[in-house]
């Protein structure tokens, strides 16, 4: 048992020098022209869902769907998100896949998120990642109103639609 244990700890002080010397030698390389590694990618979605599930709680849409607030939602969406992730007439960004993690292309996968976790992210950004925060740049009712845009997408009225259609 003793022995099981020295190999152990043997094993485990092994990886920790090398993931340092990876880490402080410079051998991983941070491109956004880069993939993450799988193992990377696995243990950030998995903590960022998770974090996102417990902060989320408690947050409630205040607005209806209604015309007025989906206009104005596509316009804050045109206004501050369309470039990077894609309008019906380009629904699959050249810039938002010159990021990684890639930008999600909401006209070609919509959003599944609940509203309240899609608030969260909007306010706050996800570090790492080339999501802002909007808190310094737009209010809160501003970021409801694209939320519940974001939610509606595949259902929007004419003059909401008419914001996001070709110029
Ligand atoms: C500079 C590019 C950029 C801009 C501008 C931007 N985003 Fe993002 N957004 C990202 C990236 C990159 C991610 C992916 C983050 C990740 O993988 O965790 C993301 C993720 C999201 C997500 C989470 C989607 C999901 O299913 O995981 C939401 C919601 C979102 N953005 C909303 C917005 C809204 C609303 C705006 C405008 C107010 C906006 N974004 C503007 C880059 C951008």
């Amino acid at each position: 048992m003793k022995k099981l244990l020295i190999i152990a700890a043997g094993i485990a002080a092994a990886a920790a020098l090398a993931g340092i010397v990876a880490l402080k030698g410079g051998y991983i390389d941070f491109g956004a022209d880069r993939a993450p590694s799988a193992l990377e990618t696995r243990l950030a979605m998995a903590a960022l869902d998770a974090s996102l599930e417990r902060r989320s709680e408690g947050l409630k849409n205040p607005l209806q769907a209604d015309e007025k607030t989906l206009k104005a939602g596509a316009e804050v969406y045109l206004n501050h998100c369309a470039g990077c992730h894609g309008l019906p007439y380009n629904p699959d960004s050249q810039f938002g896949r010159s990021f990684n993690p890639p930008v999600p292309q909401f006209f070609t996968e919509a959003p599944d998120m609940t509203d309240a976790q899609n608030f969260y992210v909007t306010l706050h950004g996800v570090r790492w990642t080339g999501m802002p925060s909007w808190s310094k740049t737009l209010g809160e009712t501003e970021i409801w109103q694209v939320v519940t845009f974001l939610a509606n997408t595949e259902k929007l009225p004419p003059a909401a639609a008419k914001v996001i259609a070709k110029p």
